[in-house]
């Protein structure tokens, strides 16, 4: 995980991290009512085929009337969504009279407000499209949609709030769209066209339906990557669980799954907010064997799904709160060869809003009488959903529509870094020919993915060979990426100095080759970051669930395993990616500030406690004194061991060769020079 490479730290302190006033109350609601909240809080999606899918589940909950009983029963606060957010905070600054705009020159908070505002009324517009799309409401008829009169007011109320904000006029009567879609669901059913609504929905889905049962039959049925918050056993019932146990696997049953898991997790964390390090672990591990493990049972050494070999490629990304993904999906799409055989698998890790405020990252702003810098978090508004970004664009809505997006959302509260996220996204996969693991935030070189296939037959070692490399770096206002520069070399390693990392293994580059060479040559490590392979790779090498709140260790744990599995890696000879390097002085939110938040204890220090205990299985792994089962045991830790033959090294090669082969010595924590690597000799 390259993120903070050579500029990796914890900030030494923040302030303002207290609670926020405005954070809202957990409450106890239904998963319709969670489903409707989230869609009024703005936190995007699919808005029409949620309300229409809605409104039947909540006519079957409620017979013939209840559509208004079953929307009586929310909870008013928890509806609050960006718009109110600015409203009250506006009020609550006083900024409301434009009286006291007029002198303000915009300060930053203005123009955030400013900006949140535009992409809401973006996401209020997309969604009406939407609407259009799944009602079936063709051309012109606007007027007739249902919808149109909520959203002209709500972005008419939403231009008057920016119009206010910059001084003309007055800050609006605050607007309540869900007090409006309540009159309109009962206006509707008194002309009793949400019934023809629902016919028309009925009809869409009838289309798709026999669409999709041309796919292969693990892929249907179908689960729609928008909106977020669909639960697949909401959908499509407790059975496709039970199917996917018992060898008839589905992507929805999978997701249904993971959803089931995220779900006690998020209780847990309810109930296990005061509890030690070591209770948290046990708490969660639990869960794991109670929800995941019998899933990972009934597939092991041997695909979910067969393997297509029709040349199509899986692409995993596991987002955390990243505002690049949208762009990462288009640039991906856009610059492949064949888009139609491109499939992704999106673990979207974002704040929503629901039931909490959400917060920036530790941000500086500006120093104080010794030059150090003054940091703060403050609140924001939700994140941007990159999925709805990419979905709702009309040139590529279409790679949604024929089910090549899989999504997973993870509220920000449930997410606990890169190693867990990459779990879910490659249980996403669905049978394609290869296995592609990327971050969120991309660029690709145009044909991209004919050349790394290419890439990887060229390797001796094929089928067992693995391409992976630090990409170069891309700023955001950079032309196009062409590719083509020498490929980066995974050559060397070291033990990490920094206190919160504990002499973990950190892999990097080593020299470059000339790159004239007739095949890929040999690397010593995997970036997780990026790496290309073919599907089988899943099957000796399957993700490990047990490595919670990890953020340094997946590499070395991904590339010891791989290659005493068997597999080979290898560097591209050139470079078809670039990725955004995040060094920690942009600000961007960290896992770890979001564990401090849920377990009460605000900065990274209870997540470097929770890090300290998992990463000794990936120790142990590697063969550090301190992890041996003896000394694990001896420090209450041999739960770090937990089904470990399963993610553990394999038996083509040993350990020791291993450490042989990259000049690892774990006794004295030194990384010796690795000559076939640097000097591009093992084909
Ligand atoms: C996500 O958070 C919301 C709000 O707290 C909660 O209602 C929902 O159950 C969470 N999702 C899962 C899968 O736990």
């Amino acid at each position: 995980t390259k993120e903070n490479n050579g500029d990796f730290h914890f900030p030494k302190s923040t302030t303002n991290n207290g609670t926020s006033k405005r954070r809202r109350q957990r409450t106890e609601q239904n998963d319709s009512t969670k489903l409707l909240l989230a869609l009024l809080a703005g936190a995007g999606g699919a808005f029409l085929l949620a309300i229409v899918v809605l409104m039947s589940r909540l006519e079957a909950e409620h017979g013939g009337g209840g559509i208004s009983g079953g929307l009586a029963g929310l909870q008013p606060q928890g509806a609050a969504g960006v718009d109110d957010q600015i409203y009250l905070e506006e009020v609550a600054q006083g900024h409301a009279s434009p009286a006291l705009m007029l002198h303000g020159a915009k300060n930053d908070r203005q123009s955030n407000l400013i900006n949140a505002i535009e992409r809401l009324k973006g996401g209020y517009k997309a969604r009406l499209g939407q609407f259009q799309k799944l009602a079936g409401i063709r051309g012109d008829s606007l007027k007739d949609n249902p919808m149109n009169k909520i959203v002209k007011e709500a972005v008419d109320n939403l231009d008057a709030m920016e119009g206010a904000l910059e001084g003309e006029g007055e800050m609006p009567k605050k607007l309540d769209i869900k007090q409006d879609f309540l009159n309109m669901l009962n206006s509707e059913k008194g002309k009793n066209t949400h019934e023809s609504m629902a016919d028309r929905f009925d009809k869409n889905k009838g289309a798709a339906e026999t669409a999709d049962s041309k796919q292969p039959p693990h892929l249907y049925p179908r689960f729609p990557p928008l909106p977020p918050h669909l639960m697949a056993v909401q959908e499509f019932g407790e059975q496709i669980i039970t199917d996917t146990l018992n060898n008839k696997p589905t992507i929805a049953g999978i997701i249904a799954i993971l959803q089931t898991f995220l779900s006690h997790i998020h209780a847990m964390e309810v109930e296990k907010k005061s509890a030690t390090a070591h209770q948290v672990i046990d708490a969660y591990f639990s869960i794991i064997d109670k929800d995941l493990v019998p899933f990972e049972r009934a597939y092991r050494g041997r695909p979910i799904f067969p393997i297509r070999e029709d040349s199509s490629i899986f692409m995993s990304l596991g987002a955390y709160r990243d505002h690049l993904l949208g762009e990462t999906l288009r640039q991906a799409f856009k610059n492949a060869k064949h888009p139609e055989r491109l499939f992704v698998g999106a673990v979207v890790q974002n704040c929503f809003g629901i039931d909490v405020q959400c917060r920036t990252g530790v941000e500086v702003k500006g120093k104080d009488e010794h030059g150090n810098p003054i940091t703060a978090v403050s609140d924001r508004p939700p994140d941007v959903n990159g999925i709805e970004q990419f979905c709702t664009d009309p040139e590529y809505s279409k790679y949604c529509d024929s089910g090549q997006i899989r999504a997973l959302y993870v509220n920000e509260t449930e997410s606990n870094g890169p190693t867990t996220a990459r779990y879910f996204a490659s249980k996403l996969w669905g049978g394609e020919t290869y296995f592609l693991q990327a971050d969120a935030h991309l660029r690709f070189a145009p044909e991209w993915d004919r050349q790394y296939e290419e890439e990887v037959k060229a390797a001796k070692s094929y089928p067992k060979s693995v391409l992976s490399s630090y990409p170069p770096g891309f700023s955001e206002g950079d032309p196009p990426y062409k590719g083509g520069s020498k490929g980066t070399r995974l050559c060397t390693c070291e033990f990490s100095t920094s206190d919160v990392e504990h002499k973990i293994i950190r892999i990097n580059t080593g020299n470059n080759c000339r790159g004239e060479e007739e095949h890929p040559t040999q690397i010593a490590y995997i970036a997780a970051g990026f790496f290309f392979a073919r599907a089988e790779f899943l099957v000796d090498v399957p993700f490990d669930p047990f490595l919670p709140w990890c953020f340094m260790g997946e590499e070395i744990a991904l590339s010891l395993r791989a290659w005493t599995h068997g597999w080979d890696i290898y560097a591209p000879r050139k470079n078809l990616i670039a990725h955004q390097y995040r060094p920690g002085r942009m600000g961007l939110p960290k896992f770890w500030e979001n564990t401090g938040r849920v377990f009460g204890r605000p900065g990274p220090g209870f997540n470097t406690e929770l890090q300290t205990i998992t990463l000794q299985r990936i120790k142990h792994m590697v063969g550090y004194e301190e992890a041996t089962p003896t000394n694990l045991e001896n420090h209450g830790n041999s739960i770090v061991l937990t089904d470990y033959e399963h993610y553990g090294p394999g038996e083509a090669r040993t350990m020791d060769a291993f450490l042989e082969h990259t000049r690892i010595d774990v006794k004295q924590f030194k990384c010796g020079y690795i000559d076939w690597c640097n000097e591009c000799t093992l084909e």
